[in-house]
């Protein structure tokens, strides 16, 4: 007998007069389209898999996420400045148009370029010399963008585009959630050592819009990379005081003077470079009178030219830099001691008392911090990162 037998192999031909013999071939016939449907399966899952790893990588940024090192860590109860943690990277944001000269007339584009006048030369609008008494408010003459560099547009200068997005949020000093308004007036208390703007102020309005306008690209809420200061890996350590100063004379004492004093603008009004301490400058309660805060922007902006990508200044120089400058005398903000009603959230930090652990003073003003950090991660599970 001769038969016919079709299989993905080839055709056969199988002559036999036995018929287990033709049983067999069928079975090895089956065999070989077994192997075929497990090979093709296996060769499908491969591929799935090696979609889903070029997918993800497309998605998640991957290869830009490697070389971003300068990313800021911040616990969650403490949304600040920093804590919009950068997870992913997006849309630069910081790459739109910012030059306020080409917005219209209208009432809203008059009121955001009025908000970038107030945020460039505060001085000039409600600074304690700008020639109209009911109109001061600041109790310096510093300008917003001293520190929030660029008028509030450069990466890691605790930037405000997309600042409005985060707001209303929690504040560890309040222990309440906060409206940018009261954490511009924040600003005002401390870093500017003068009054709150009332929220409804023509001068409030323009600075809410100017930095509405700058965020008009960032989606609600949306987490992205420059937002906040620099990382510095703080040594375990404390400040080392005589290295720090060794750094100010360095690096420093040409721009902001041997007496930290600064150089003030030709006109009188404002800095050319703003005083670091003495009368005229950020009070004790400021941000940047915490040494780690202070590190921060340094490391990312200091000397000037600075960037986090491009920083001029080692980890240990920033951090014995930053120590040396808040060791020096500023003025005192009343009323400190009921900052912070939840003491547990108080920035380790923080110079002034009182706090919720045993730490001295001296140790919360120039640490080493990691103890005190250790101590309230061990004891309450609180992670706190300044
Ligand atoms: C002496 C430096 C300094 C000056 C001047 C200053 N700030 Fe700030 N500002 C800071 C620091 C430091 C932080 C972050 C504080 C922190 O991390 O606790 C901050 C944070 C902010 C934030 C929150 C940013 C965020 O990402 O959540 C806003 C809004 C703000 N400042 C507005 C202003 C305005 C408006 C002015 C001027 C009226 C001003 N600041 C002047 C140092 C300054
Ligand atoms: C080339 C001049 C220059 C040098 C050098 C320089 N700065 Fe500044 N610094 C500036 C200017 C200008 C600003 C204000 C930025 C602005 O308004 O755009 C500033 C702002 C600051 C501020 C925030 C504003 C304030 O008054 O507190 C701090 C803090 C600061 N510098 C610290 C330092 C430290 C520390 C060094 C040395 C490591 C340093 N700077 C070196 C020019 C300089």
């Amino acid at each position: 007998m001769s038969l016919y037998l079709e299989t993905d192999a080839g055709i056969f031909a199988v002559q036999s007069k036995k018929p287990n013999r033709l049983f067999r071939m069928e079975k090895k016939n089956h065999e070989i389209e077994w192997a075929k449907v497990v090979s093709k399966m296996f060769m499908l899952v491969a591929w799935l898999i090696v979609g889903i790893i070029i997918l993800s990588g497309l998605l998640l940024n991957y290869p830009y996420a490697l070389l971003t090192v300068d990313k800021v860590e911040l616990a969650p109860e403490q949304s600040e400045a920093q804590a919009a943690q950068p997870q992913k990277i997006e849309t630069d944001y910081f790459s739109a148009d910012f030059g306020v000269s080409k917005l219209g007339n209208s009432m809203y584009e008059e009121s955001v370029k009025y908000g970038f006048a107030l945020v460039s030369e505060t001085y000039k609008y409600i600074g304690p010399e700008n020639g109209d008494p009911k109109m001061v408010y600041t109790g310096n003459n510093l300008a917003c963008k001293n520190c929030h560099l660029n008028s509030g547009t450069k990466k890691h200068s605790a930037p405000y585009i997309g600042v409005t997005t985060r707001y209303p949020n929690y504040r560890g000093r309040e222990n309440k959630i906060g409206s940018i308004e009261e954490r511009v007036n924040g600003c005002m208390e401390r870093s500017m050592n003068g009054k709150k703007l009332p929220t409804d102020s023509k001068e409030m309005r323009a600075i809410v819009s100017y930095m509405t306008w700058l965020g008009r690209n960032v989606p609600s809420g949306e987490k992205f990379d420059g937002v906040g200061f620099t990382k510095v890996n703080l040594p375990d350590r404390a400040v080392d005081l005589a290295h720090g100063a060794q750094v100010y004379t360095e690096k420093c004492v040409s721009c902001h003077g041997a007496e930290g004093a600064g150089l003030k603008n030709g006109n009188g009004l404002g800095y050319t470079y703003p005083p670091l301490w003495g009368k005229d400058t950020y009070n004790h309660g400021a941000g940047m009178n915490r040494v780690i805060t202070a590190a921060q922007f340094i490391k990312g902006n200091m000397p000037f030219g600075a960037t986090s990508e491009n920083p001029m200044l080692t980890d240990e120089e920033a951090y014995d830099v930053a120590g040396y400058i808040d060791s020096k005398d500023r003025p005192i903000k009343s009323n400190t001691d009921t900052d912070y009603p939840d003491l547990k959230r108080k920035p380790v930090s923080t110079p002034y008392g009182p706090w919720d652990d045993e730490f001295s003073a001296e140790q919360h003003k120039f640490g080493p911090f990691k103890p005190i950090m250790e101590h309230y991660q061990n004891q309450y599970g609180i992670k706190k990162t300044k």
